[in-house]
């Protein structure tokens, strides 16, 4: 599938996601005001970009840690199973711990983790992803704070990848077969 080629066409603007990190933060702040310390969970890979930008806007004292799951393989069909690829380095157990998610396509995803990290007794767990495709749940999942909703489009960019590639786009962009 990779194979074939494909232009980006640019959906969300670098400016444009900068701005909304910015509003997303004051939020963040406002829920996490009262935080000894917040643990930032970035979901590799395609979340470290957007953590990279959002820890640098929140004005907290924060740790970071990072989670792998499986998920799309090399693909663009979402796999249901979820497995844990590399697990956090830090217990959770008492924290306060934000979950930094990419895109939220079925829902599975996160659905999981938040279930797998609310198993570890954090005092309080918020989900936030950068996309929501609505249109495409399958689970039973809401994150906390979502950056755009867009529609069902396979994008790119921003740390998002179509088979390993296009993660260094500075804005997201839509995969269009030529
Ligand atoms: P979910 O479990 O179906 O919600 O899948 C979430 C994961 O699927 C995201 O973290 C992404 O890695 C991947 N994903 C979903 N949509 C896209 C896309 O449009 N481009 C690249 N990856 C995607």
């Amino acid at each position: 599938m990779s194979e074939r080629p494909y232009v980006i066409d640019e959906m969300i603007s670098a400016k444009a996601i900068a701005a909304r990190i910015e509003d997303l933060c004051r939020d963040i702040h406002k829920s996490f005001a009262d935080t000894e310390k917040l643990v930032v969970v970035g979901l590799l890979r395609g979340s470290f970009v957007f953590i990279a930008d959002l820890v640098r806007e929140l004005d907290l004292p924060v740790e970071v840690d990072f989670l792998e799951v499986s998920s799309y393989g090399d693909a663009m069909e979402s796999s249901r199973e979820v497995r844990v690829l590399k697990d956090l380095r830090g217990g959770i157990e008492g924290r306060d711990v934000l979950v930094v998610e990419d895109i939220v396509d079925t829902g599975h995803t996160l659905s999981h983790v938040t279930r797998l990290l609310l198993s570890r007794n954090p005092a309080r767990l918020r989900t936030i992803a950068l996309l929501d495709k609505p249109s495409r749940r399958e689970a039973d999942f809401k994150a906390d704070w979502i950056g755009f909703e867009i529609p069902d489009e396979f994008v790119v960019g921003y740390g998002i990848d179509f088979a390993q590639r296009n993660r260094n786009l500075p804005f997201i962009g839509k995969v269009r077969f030529t």
